[in-house]
């Protein structure tokens, strides 16, 4: 897995004074505000008998753990345990890991390696994000696949006219042209045209003339983000997409969308259910891709020029892995086997 970057763990408006468990890389976490209203990111794992410090309570800018109220300070050390009598010290090793914590686009950014500030790999920039022309919605999902699969599913554009042919693929056009792609240490790019939806359903109350060609930008911003930006002749929608592996086989997808037309009605039930839907059309076929993880060596699945983006992830990954940034082993990461699960907040 990759630990030395930044993770988006949760929408800001879901982190509040009451302690919130979050799940990342099989590990579960702990986040709170502060009175000052910034996060603070804790293991979720007391250091006493292991009970979870997101059941416990808030005590100024402290959490007390549930079971014998140890009490946490935001950067891990307990500073409080209350069974000790009077003037009895508390042991060094009474403290629970600490995280840097971003809030950035409406998340909540945690950064689970060891880098030092200056050596970590950037947040991806969202220019959508304070542009007012633009308005915002959040949507979130887990899907039963390891998070590699499903970051690959959404850089896939010869997926859309089959799995998405009832709502915005054309089934009567999959051909994918050849495209450039634009590529960096952390991400890759690419302008692609695609043969616009049939005109029939919504669209054919959208478009006043159907064009030919609809130019999207699609592409991914490591460890596990991708960009989906769709120009459409009446505006652009931006997606982006976050794979957020919560153990070996399970992934909560959370996408942060935007679009500069019909904005009113962006943010509202109609359109988180349509994003909704468009996840579940992927859901069944991601899950059931084997094997589960995606395969180390590049020829252990064929690749077309279409594949291009995914080839670029899977070439960047084997550089990384050999430079020593993929850390332990995904086989070992757990299955189900951490403490709960996820929150999903209803939409
Ligand atoms: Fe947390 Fe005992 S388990 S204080």
């Amino acid at each position: 897995m990759l630990k030395n970057f930044w993770y988006a763990v949760e929408f800001a408006n879901a982190v509040t004074r009451a302690p919130k468990r979050v799940t990342c890389l099989g590990q579960d976490f702990v986040l709170y505000r502060k009175r000052d209203g910034t996060v603070v990111c804790l293991s979720d794992l007391c250091v006493h008998r292991g009970a979870a410090l997101s059941e416990g309570t808030l005590v100024g800018d402290k959490i007390a753990c549930p079971y014998h109220g140890w009490e946490y300070e935001p950067d891990g050390a307990c500073s409080k345990i209350p069974a000790n009598p009077e003037g009895r010290g508390i042991p060094k090793r009474a403290r629970v890991d600490s995280y840097p914590i971003r809030e950035e686009y409406g998340l909540i950014w945690a950064f689970l390696g060891d880098l030092p500030e200056d050596e970590r790999p950037p947040i991806p920039h969202f220019p959508e994000h304070d542009d007012p022309s633009f308005a915002c919605v959040y949507v979130e999902m887990v899907i039963e696949a390891n998070y590699e699969r499903t970051f690959e599913n959404v850089v896939d554009a010869a997926h859309t006219p089959f799995v998405h042919g009832t709502r915005f693929g054309n089934p009567d056009k999959p051909q994918i042209p050849d495209y450039e792609i634009v590529q960096d240490d952390w991400s890759a790019i690419a302008d692609i045209s695609l043969s616009p939806p049939p005109a029939r359903g919504l669209w054919k109350r959208l478009y006043k003339e159907k064009p030919e060609e609809v130019l999207t930008t699609n592409g991914w911003y490591l460890p596990n983000i991708v960009k989906l930006h769709v120009r459409l002749p009446f505006g652009d929608m931006v997606l982006y997409d976050h794979n957020i592996p919560l153990d070996r086989n399970r992934t909560l997808v959370k996408i942060v969308g935007y679009r500069n037309f019909f904005t009113g009605k962006w943010a509202d039930r109609d359109a988180r259910k349509r994003i909704r839907g468009i996840l579940l059309q992927d859901k069944p076929v991601v899950e059931s891709q084997r094997p589960e993880l995606l395969p180390y060596d590049l020829p252990d699945e064929l690749h077309l020029r279409s594949d291009a983006l995914q080839v670029a992830y899977r070439r960047r990954r084997q550089q990384l892995m050999a430079d020593g940034w993929w850390v332990g082993d995904d086989e070992q990461m757990p299955v189900n086997g951490k403490r709960g699960s996820a929150t999903v907040i209803p939409s």
